[in-house]
């Protein structure tokens, strides 16, 4: 057993995901990313805090010359739903205008933050804006949103790890566990 399970208390859960699935998924969106923007050069922005650690190895994995860039928005707090109102805390720092942009989130749930993000930055006239999720909850959607790369689809669990967080922590568990009793 790996180290950290012993420092990982009782309420995180079944293991949905563990890291050589992750590592194998992210491998493969990176292979496809690259040959999707073969010629090009896109700017990947991740969505703070918690795309952080995806968004770290599949920019790894992608062979092209890419730029990156951080944006963030405001969160669930300690709520584990969303309240529907998004706020954004910090900008890029790049001019997006005509730029291949690829907006990387660790996972979409109901959809309104990716949703207002893409109107956004669509406004700022990308030369194009794709979306690329580690995660999804499909069954949650309440708006529908455009996800070109998908790492997993996931069922309605709240879900800690690889980046995804429940009051702040748990984001460094390298595997994709269930919070018991959220
Ligand atoms: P949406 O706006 O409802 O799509 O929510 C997106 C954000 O909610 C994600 O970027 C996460 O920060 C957070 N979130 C949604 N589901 C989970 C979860 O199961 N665990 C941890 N954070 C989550
Ligand atoms: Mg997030």
């Amino acid at each position: 057993m790996p180290h950290w399970t012993e420092k990982v208390p009782d309420e995180v859960g079944e293991i949905l995901i563990d890291e050589r699935q992750i590592q194998k998924r992210v491998a493969e969106l990176g292979g496809a990313i690259t040959r999707d923007y073969q010629g090009k050069n896109p700017l990947l922005i991740a969505v703070l805090r918690g795309a952080a650690i995806f968004y770290a190895d599949l920019i790894r994995h992608i062979d092209l010359k890419l730029r990156i860039d951080f944006i963030s928005v405001s969160s669930y707090g300690a709520a584990t739903r969303s309240c529907g109102e998004v706020q954004l805390l910090k900008d890029v720092e790049s001019s997006i205008r005509a730029v291949d942009v690829i907006l990387v989130e660790d996972i979409i749930d109901s959809g309104l933050t990716v949703d207002y993000l893409l109107r956004n930055l669509r406004n700022r006239g990308p030369a194009s804006l794709r979306t690329c999720t580690f995660l999804s909850k499909p069954s949650r959607r309440q708006v529908q949103v455009q996800i070109d790369y998908v790492g997993f689809e996931v069922p309605d669990r709240f879900l800690v790890g690889y980046g995804l967080d429940h009051n702040q922590k748990y984001r460094n568990l390298p595997f994709i566990a269930v919070l018991d009793g959220v």
